[in-house]
């Protein structure tokens, strides 16, 4: 044997595997196919890796089996990715909503953590390397892989693929976890980008490209969940945290709901100031709570000019809806290119929830983005990654 495992992926799955299995006195190679370990932590969180959520439970996952993430987050928990990375100086700091970035340090400190970790341990990481097969033996995988012009073999008791998602092809994202399970008779949940800014098409398309860069609080929702953060315009449609939130939760062909003015009832709002002051213009009133070329663009649905104490019945109803329940068709969206993660991926049906392990290819591990187990945006797809990292090294 070369190893206890070859772990195939040096990203945020991959490399805890690694470190964790290091602890352990457990021998891994790392395969990567990348030039580098780690390429999607170095640009997360804008180059800072939101590397975890304060509030992270197995409520904010979206997978076929609500349950099956309980057990890895139970082993691995936010309080350990905590001590985790502050036990090598990279403490933490909450930007927002329990979102967890290093507090002077930036996505390479955490690369460099790792990569630094495996070296002492001597936990190999080959990079450009391209796997053609993994053949079972009775109690054994031999991965075969080519490497600079070269057909190479490593033989292991336990085989990990961790080798991510779909999004940033560009970034040399792959489908192996996808083939390798397709051709191994395992189920696969449909896959789609998600965490991903969604395109608005059609004679909508110039009222929301005018507002492109600007951004507004809301809350914004559709019949299985709302958010309250920013929606930002963009020249094709609609981003921000709002968006990319509600998107992994969209089917094309859906409407999602916009609330323009979550914190305050504009109803309310225009009487109160009737009964005080009802010259006052409705784009007065407006332009204290959205910027002005915002409350402009609402021109389109509602008279700006008018007093307040003149707006009609239906003029009111027409305001309000269009503040509180403002209808959006998106045509589709930006795709893996934009995407953050992908949504769906191998069936947690075939992984035991407690080590990972496929039940039907015994010594086979799944972790990470790979398996159906998609995160809110905040840091909660790299606690999920932590966490399967930790729960496979104990078990290879
Ligand atoms: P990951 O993608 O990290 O690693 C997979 C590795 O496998 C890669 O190194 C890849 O090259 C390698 N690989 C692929 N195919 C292979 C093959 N055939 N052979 C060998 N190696 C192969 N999440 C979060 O919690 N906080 C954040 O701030 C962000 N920010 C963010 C920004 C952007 C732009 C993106 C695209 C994504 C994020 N994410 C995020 C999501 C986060 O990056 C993602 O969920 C984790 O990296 C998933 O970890 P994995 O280890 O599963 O895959």
């Amino acid at each position: 044997m070369d190893a206890d495992a070859i772990i195939i992926g040096a990203g945020a799955c991959g490399l805890m595997c690694a470190v964790q299995a290091g602890y352990l006195g457990k021998k891994v190679i790392i395969l990567e196919k990348g030039s580098k370990a780690g390429a999607k932590i170095l640009i997360s969180g804008g180059g800072r890796c939101n590397y975890t959520n304060l509030f992270a439970t197995d409520e904010q996952f979206i997978s076929g089996n609500k349950h099956f993430s309980k057990s890895a987050f139970t082993q691995w928990t936010v309080a350990d990715t905590i001590v985790f990375f502050e036990t090598y100086g990279i403490r933490g700091k909450e930007k927002t909503l329990g979102q967890l970035f290093p507090e002077d340090k930036n996505a390479k400190a955490i690369v460099d953590l790792f990569a630094g970790l495996c070296e002492e341990m001597g936990q190999e990481i080959r990079c450009d390397t391209d796997i053609t097969d993994i053949i079972k033996e009775e109690n054994s995988y031999t991965v075969v892989y080519q490497r600079s012009g070269k057909e190479q073999r490593l033989r292991a008791g336990k085989v990990v693929i961790a080798t991510g998602g779909l999004p940033i092809p560009k970034m040399g994202a792959t489908d192996f976890a996808l083939r390798f399970a397709r051709k191994n008779g395992l189920n696969i949940i449909e896959t789609a980008p998600a965490l991903v800014p969604l395109t608005i098409t059609g004679k909508e398309e110039d009222w929301y490209a005018q507002l492109s860069g600007n951004s507004v609080f809301v809350e914004i929702s559709n019949e299985r969940i709302s958010f309250e953060e920013n929606i930002l315009f963009t020249h094709w449609g609609l981003s921000g945290p709002a968006v990319l939130q509600i998107s992994s939760y969209w089917r094309a062909g859906e409407t999602i709901n916009i609330n323009l003015m979550p914190q305050e009832d504009i109803s309310e709002l225009i009487e109160e100031e009737r009964k005080f002051n009802g010259k006052t213009l409705l784009s007065t009133l407006l332009n204290r709570y959205y910027a002005k070329k915002f409350t402009d663009a609402l021109g389109k649905f509602m008279p700006l000019g008018k007093q307040v104490a003149s707006l009609t019945k239906s003029e009111m109803e027409a305001i309000h809806t269009t503040i509180h329940l403002f209808r959006v068709k998106p045509a589709g969206d930006k795709g893996y290119d934009k995407a953050e993660v992908m949504r769906g991926g191998i069936d947690t049906a075939e992984l035991s929830s407690k080590t990972l392990e496929c039940k039907k290819l015994p010594g086979v591990y799944f972790g990470g983005e790979c398996v159906d187990v998609t995160g809110w945006l905040g840091g909660y797809n790299f606690q999920w990654a932590w966490a399967c990292g930790f729960v496979i090294a104990q078990g290879i």
